[in-house]
């Protein structure tokens, strides 16, 4: 046996050594608990320690037994000592800040990257656009391997677009949309297919649902997402039901993403345990293929190499450091990313919204009433509690969520600015900002309420269809 680690251990990733030094502990054990020779203990306890040693150069951090490498970590996971750290995984977002997640420690402890000014510029000399109000104003505010998407299109390389949806109830509210109108804005000015997953499978293991169910708001969900836009020739939306046991690539990825990833790396990066059903233990692959050009080989044409971009709220992160850590070993392109803030709930940007609580948000079925009616009794003021206080002292924007939602849908910066000195200042009242709002939201629910009625089963059967796209690969 040899004493230190080989050449071959130091090409693993962090993950995978992490797998190997575990490994080795356990051997440690059960020679002990054997009664194993003593040199055959020693040779593995030193085995251990090269290894532990190892895990730290490469990390940087101590080899935690139970506790995978940092960066592929949830954040906080129950080990974290500082009590104000925020919780964020894929299905809690926890914070005690009134502002709000703070995202720049997001992205030290995700280890992403944040996008910056020279990042925007890019883009925009890339595509020949002014960057959207989602990039000017730090809502998509952190990325992956973004450079690289660039790189790639400067040289006339082609890549896709992938998002998704759990489709766990109709109703959609306005927090929902925010991928799919930048998704739609990348498509544009990108120019490049789209594939959209509606995981109806997730919400069916997660959720008190039936398949029916959770199948029939996948389709529903399809007709909000259909209205925001998308072109129905460059864009392919499935119900991860459906899909899977139809397509000759899709099962095959998932499978080796399968092969990849153990047990104990996914409780370490989503928090399963061992009374957890087995679908969820094996589903983060089935969210991880779509990032495989050779899933949609009707598409892509069989290619295998098309490299992906993802944008997602910054809580779907887990899944896709998984992927990124899996690709290379599957042979395949690492997808990028580029990542959301959450949509502040009504209440206050400490949670995400819910929607089983229909005062949490506003949804996309709402009457201009409902609006107007949530946003005055619900949307959390920055305000001073009396006129007087508010003239003398000014508002709070960073935690008023009315303006929270003006950055999200105002598209004027201007006017944006001067709503932000004049609240600031005192001048503007809470009830008069919340009125901007309302004026803002109403036209723009009522329109896309107008474009759903558009959507027929037709369209929906069409965009749903497997099928080649207005591209060649
Ligand atoms: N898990 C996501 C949800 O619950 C749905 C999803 C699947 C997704 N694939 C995705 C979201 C890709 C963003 C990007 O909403």
């Amino acid at each position: 046996m040899a004493d230190s680690p080989n050449c071959d251990l130091k090409s693993l990733s962090p993950l995978q050594l992490f797998e190997r030094v575990t490994e080795q502990g356990e051997k440690v054990r059960a020679l002990k608990a054997g009664k194993a020779p003593k040199d055959e203990i020693e040779a593995a306890v030193r085995m251990l320690l090269s290894l532990k040693l190892l895990y730290k150069t490469t990390t940087g951090q101590d080899y935690q037994a139970g506790l995978p490498p940092r960066d592929l970590v949830l954040i906080n996971n129950g080990t974290s000592k500082e009590e104000d750290e925020d919780f964020v995984d894929p299905w809690t977002v926890q914070t005690s800040n009134a502002k709000g997640v703070d995202y720049d420690k997001l992205i030290v402890r995700f280890g992403s990257s944040k996008i910056d000014t020279d990042l925007i510029n890019r883009i925009e000399r890339a595509t020949g656009q002014k960057p959207h109000r989602f990039l000017r104003r730090g809502i998509f505010f952190s990325h992956r391997d973004m450079d690289q998407i660039l790189d790639a299109y400067e040289n006339k390389k082609s890549f896709y677009l992938y998002t998704g949806r759990g489709p766990s109830s109709q109703a959609m509210h306005v927090g929902h949309l925010i991928p799919f109108i930048f998704t739609k804005w990348l498509q544009e000015v990108f120019d490049v297919p789209l594939v959209v997953q509606l995981t109806d499978d997730e919400k069916y293991l997660w959720k008190d649902l039936t398949i029916e169910k959770s199948y029939e708001y996948a389709r529903e969900n399809a007709k909000d997402i259909i209205a925001c836009g998308f072109d129905i020739n460059k864009t392919f939306i499935f119900s991860d039901l459906d899909y899977l046991g139809t397509s000759t690539g899709f099962y095959k990825n998932i499978v080796k993403v399968q092969k990849h990833v153990t047990f104990n790396q996914v409780k370490g990066i989503f928090g399963f345990t061992d009374s957890d059903c087995i679908g969820k233990i094996s589903f983060p692959a089935i969210q991880a293929a779509p990032s495989f050009s050779s899933s949609f080989p009707q598409i892509f044409n069989g290619k295998d190499n098309i490299q992906c971009l993802i944008p997602c709220a910054i809580d779907q992160d887990p899944y896709f450091r998984m992927t990124r850590d899996v690709a290379p070993r599957i042979g395949q392109p690492k997808p990028a990313l580029l990542h959301s803030v959450f949509f502040p709930a009504l209440q206050g940007a400490q949670t995400k919204m819910s929607a089983s609580d229909p005062n949490s948000s506003i949804f996309l079925t709402d009457t201009p009433k409902q609006i107007k009616t949530k946003i005055n009794k619900h949307a959390f003021s920055g305000g001073r509690d009396t006129v007087e206080e508010h003239r003398k002292y000014g508002g709070n924007c960073d935690v008023d969520v009315s303006f929270m939602y003006l950055t999200f849908f105002l598209e004027d910066d201007d006017r944006l600015e001067q709503l932000k000195q004049a609240y600031t200042s005192g001048e503007l009242l809470t009830g008069e900002l919340k009125k901007v709002l309302i004026e803002t939201l109403q036209p723009l629910i009522a329109a896309h309420q107008e474009r759903r009625k558009q959507v027929t089963d037709e369209m929906v059967k069409q965009f749903m269809t497997p099928r080649k796209l207005a591209f060649e690969f």
